[in-house]
Order: structure tokens, then C-alpha cells, then sequence
């Protein structure tokens, strides 16, 4: 069984992807059976959605970009659950991770490819009420309009979601608590997603 992170900065590598590794990490770490596959929104031209219904006749878009090698990626039988990983800008998700949440109807229209899948989501700041709440219910929207199952951290953990602090180097490590509820929603994810494939 696979989940998959999205890491929707356009920085590679940097608090979003450090978090993101430590959640997937509180996944494998649930079950055996569970693997992981982190993908980079950074560096890839993903457009948004056009809005053409190209993909209303055929499980192509029209767009000529990188979405479409992460169509198989994303359909692929052992996928049982997506985490979506995001930056904070401007108190919701970054223009990357609305493109591919748009770009993700596809999926939805040929399918319904995500339906059931589990889905978690992460978002890190610069400070500490600086809209992590809502930009994880901004995603979490996305993922019901998929038929996708949303979970938390868990009632003593993360209400909503994981939300997690960056300092000014760049670093998440002078947020324990923070990391604490990116190992909730990783760990929450795996034991929903095994309960659901009877593991
Ligand atoms: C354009 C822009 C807008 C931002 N807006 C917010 C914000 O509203 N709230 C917040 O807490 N941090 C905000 N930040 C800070 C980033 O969310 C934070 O630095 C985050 O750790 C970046 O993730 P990354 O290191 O994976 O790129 C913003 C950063 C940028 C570049």
C-alpha cells in the first residue's frame, strides 16, 4: 500500500519537504505494508486548469505539461492515500498546490480515482497563526469535492490538520510541537488508509 506526498512549494527541499519527511516516515512507521513516494511540485510546469473539458471524452488533459506523468503516478492500484504538503502564502496554499488540486478533476472524471483514497494535510508557516488552519480546510475542500476521506491528527494532536512553523534559517526544528502533528496526520493516514484496505 502506497501513500503519496505532494510537496507543493516551489522550493525544493526546503521546510515543506522536511516536514512532509517526517510525517511519511510516522506512515511507514504504522504498518509494514505501507510505503511511501514523496513528488515535488518545485520544478515541474504544472498549469492550472483551463476549464476546457477536454477530459470529460478521454483521461488526457490538453495541456502538454508535467501533470500528465503524474497521472499514472497518482492511478496507480496500490495508492491508498494522499497527503498534500504546503507552504503558507498569503493565509492559504500556494498557486502550485491550487494548480494541481485543479488539475486533479481529471482524475475525478475518468474514475473517480480518488474516490475513497485517504487524504492528510500539512501546511507550514512562518509564524505560528500565520493561516495553517485554513489553508489546510482550503485543501481538505478540494479532496472532498474528490470523494476523497479526510483525517487529522487526531483529537490530541492536530484538529484539522498538521501545522507546523518555520524559522527565519529556514528550519522546522525549533518546532517539536509542529512536527508532532506532522507524525499524527502521517501515522492517522496509514492506520485509516489500513483499516480501510482490511490490513
Ligand atoms: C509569497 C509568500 C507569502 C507568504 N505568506 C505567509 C503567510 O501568510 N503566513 C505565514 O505564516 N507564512 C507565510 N509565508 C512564509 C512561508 O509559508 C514559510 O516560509 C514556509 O516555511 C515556506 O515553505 P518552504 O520552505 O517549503 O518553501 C509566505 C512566504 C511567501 C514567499
Amino acid at each position: 500500500m502506497k501513500i503519496i506526498g505532494i510537496n507543493c512549494s516551489p522550493r525544493k527541499g526546503k521546510t515543506t519537504q522536511k516536514s512532509l519527511e517526517i510525517c511519511l516516515k510516522a506512515a511507514e512507521d504504522s504498518g509494514e505494508n505501507i510505503e511511501t513516494e514523496i513528488i515535488e511540485l518545485a520544478g515541474l510546469d504544472i498549469h492550472g486548469c483551463t476549464g476546457c473539458g477536454y477530459c470529460r471524452k478521454q483521461p488526457k488533459c490538453s495541456q502538454e505539461d508535467d501533470f500528465n506523468a503524474l497521472i499514472p503516478i497518482l492511478s496507480a492500484k496500490n495508492v491508498v492515500g494522499i497527503i498534500i504538503a504546503t507552504p503558507v502564502y498569503l493565509g492559504t496554499m500556494t498557486s502550485q498546490c491550487k494548480a494541481f488540486l485543479d488539475r486533479t478533476v481529471l482524475l475525478g472524471r475518468n474514475g473517480s480515482i480518488l474516490h475513497n483514497k485517504v487524504g492528510g494535510v500539512l501546511a507550514v508557516g512562518c509564524v505560528r497563526n500565520g493561516g495553517q488552519e485554513l489553508t489546510i480546510q482550503a485543501v481538505q475542500a478540494s479532496l472532498l469535492c474528490q470523494d476523497m476521506i479526510c483525517v487529522s491528527g487526531g483529537i490530541k494532536s492536530a484538529h484539522f490538520g498538521a501545522a507546523l512553523v518555520s524559522d527565519s534559517n529556514d528550519s522546522i526544528d525549533c518546532d517539536e510541537v509542529g512536527q508532532e502533528t506532522a507524525r499524527a496526520v502521517g501515522k492517522r493516514v496509514a492506520d485509516v488508509a489500513m483499516q480501510l484496505n482490511g490490513k
